[in-house]
């Protein structure tokens, strides 16, 4: 329910009724319980428009505000606020609108755009490790969330499969091949590390080596073969962690660094057509204006850059994939890039004028000591082991309340322990360095995954124990329920704006207000007792259910399972 639209409306009709002129009619959470639910605070800036008392005005429109509707009662606070309070038959209403219908109020944009979400790009040369989580999961929200409102959403996986490295690494490939055994690459990272070793121990393996990225370079079917049972192998690694993750990438999503190699040419000539580029010292380059560096688009050997594949990807997103935004899900200490890159690609015309092109950033990983994410031997931490060991420790926390068979462990456990790793990165505001805690983000209580699954499962516990079918209306009975049934209605206004902010930690605020009300509302208000009226006791078990399927809904656009019982 957009209830600050409905607001608006209603205010501005009254300011009209004043025959107060005004464009847009803001209207803001109150701060305060005692303030109300809303407030209308543009008074002040009328007033001094109109050179008159403020409060003046605000008692003058109070007496136009329609209060049949929405809203129950109004107050003027202050220097001139408008306190806005609904009215509990109209949330009443609302939440009964809400009771069938599966997106509990949640409507589609109005104008659907298409938007390219760039995320997860892991590097194939490299086991997937901690760095790409939090692309991985910021960016599969994103996508979630923006399907969910209606837009038509494209995931790109831009997978690094392209560069010098891979000379070395099918040469090894092809030595290690030998005696036809591909199991070393199951360990990725070591595979390079031995890969190294042998680059660096001798001289013949090395010009191989050399010689091999020449080769995959001038589409050399040989080689070629080779790199792509490499990419292949890799790739299939970054897909075990998707699925262990709950992470919606498949192959049709991959759009390597390789894809673009043909039209790297082109975006040369048209950088140098258009004057944007100039050669300096045999390379290609681009001066921006504030910058003290150029950006190298060509090497002087003729090689290209990171820039240069991802101005060609701009352009391919543009022509032929028709986007309206651009999302980049990208660590934050990519800003310069991308800045770079937008302003260059606009600049050239590779990308329409009106694409909104998005860099969204975020902080790295930190341990609890604030340093970046180690092992303890100093290695960076493989996802897969450390997804292993998330749903060893959710089994752990759950196992003593001794609710589930074994079978069920195992499940209930996994969508615990990955729940607790996603959440404990979409709960943060994304820029902020993230520390990784695994004691806070099991933990029953507080912003967790847990406390709101646990939530969750105690409803379905409640309305399990009902016998009887659960129809009946909402009847909103006193405050706690108001500000319930209010913040149910309120996860349309919530989604939308997570989704113009590309903050996913919006929703998990929103998440922690809802289930934090609902346990305040489940200690004051007993729902199952026998001395309550059928009428009141339904009315209670339809506002848990609402409830209920709110947790559900917000937790399924962050890539986390509910569970019946913990
Ligand atoms: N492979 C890159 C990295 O690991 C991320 C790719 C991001 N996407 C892009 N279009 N540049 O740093």
């Amino acid at each position: 329910m957009k209830i600050k639209l409905e607001l608006s409306k209603i205010i501005e009709s009254a300011l009209q009724s004043a025959n107060i002129e005004t464009d847009e009619v803001v209207i803001s959470d109150a701060t305060k319980p005692e303030f109300g639910d809303y407030q209308f605070n543009g008074v002040m800036k009328l007033a001094k428009e109109l050179k008159k008392n403020p409060r003046e005005i605000a008692s003058e429109v109070v007496t136009h505000i329609d209060t049949t509707g929405a809203i129950g009662k109004v107050e003027v606070a202050g220097p001139g606020f408008i306190n806005i309070f609904l009215s509990d038959e109209w949330l009443a209403k609302q939440s009964n609108a809400l009771i069938d219908d599966d997106r509990v109020g949640v409507g589609y944009v109005d104008t659907p755009k298409r938007v390219v979400v760039d995320y997860s790009g892991p590097n194939m040369a490299k086991q997937m490790h901690v760095g790409h989580l939090r692309s991985s999961i910021i960016g599969d929200t994103l996508a979630n969330l923006l399907e969910f409102l209606g837009d038509d959403v494209i995931r790109q996986n831009h997978i690094g499969d392209w560069g010098t490295q891979f000379g070395m690494l099918i040469a090894y490939l092809e030595e290690k091949n030998t005696d036809g055994n591909t199991q070393e690459l199951k360990d990725l990272e070591q595979f390079y590390k031995d890969a190294k070793v042998r680059f660096d121990e001798s001289e013949e393996f090395a010009n191989k080596s050399r010689e091999y990225v020449v080769k995959i370079q001038s589409g050399d079917e040989y080689c070629l073969a080779l790199w792509n049972s490499f990419i292949d192998a890799s790739l299939g690694h970054c897909e075990d962690i998707y699925k262990k993750l709950n992470v919606n990438l498949t192959r049709d999503d991959v759009r390597a660094e390789s894809f673009y190699n043909d039209q790297l040419p082109q975006v040369i000539e048209t950088l140098k057509e258009k004057n944007i580029s100039t050669t300096s010292n045999g390379a290609e380059c681009v001066f921006l204006e504030g910058d003290e560096n150029p950006i190298i688009v060509q090497k002087s050997d003729g090689g290209y850059l990171y820039a240069t594949t991802d101005l060609a990807a701009l352009n391919f997103r543009d022509r032929e994939l028709n986007a309206d935004r651009i999302c980049y899900v990208v660590d934050s200490r990519q800003a310069q890039h991308f800045k770079q890159v937008f302003t260059i690609a606009k600049k050239a015309g590779m990308v329409k004028e009106s694409v909104k092109l998005e860099h969204i950033g975020f902080g790295t990983m930190m341990d609890k000591s604030g340093k970046p994410f180690k092992t303890r031997d100093g290695g960076t931490v493989k996802l897969f082991d450390l997804l292993d060991e998330a749903v060893v420790r959710a089994k752990d926390t759950i196992k003593e309340r001794d609710v589930h068979s074994d079978e069920e462990l195992e499940s209930v456990a996994k969508a615990i322990g990955i729940g607790a790793v996603k959440y404990a990165d979409l709960s943060i505001s994304r820029e902020s360095n993230y520390i990784f805690n695994w004691d806070k983000m099991l933990s029953f209580e507080g912003n967790t995954s847990l406390y709101m699954q646990y939530a969750y499962a105690r409803i379905q516990s409640i309305l399990r124990k009902y016998d009887g079918e659960i129809d009946g209306d909402i009847i909103i009975g006193d405050l706690i329920e108001h500000r319930l049934a209010l913040m149910i209605l309120k996860f349309e206004d919530t989604l939308n704006r997570a989704s113009v902010d590309a903050t996913p930690h919006t929703i998990t605020s929103y998440l922690y207000d809802l289930v934090s009300l609902f346990m305040k509302f489940y200690e004051l208000n007993p729902i199952l007792k026998d001395d309550i009226p059928e009428e009141i006791k339904l009315s209670r078990l339809q506002l848990s259910k609402l409830t209920a399927k709110v947790i559900q809904k917000g937790l399924e656009i962050l890539g986390i399972e509910v569970v019946e019982k913990i």
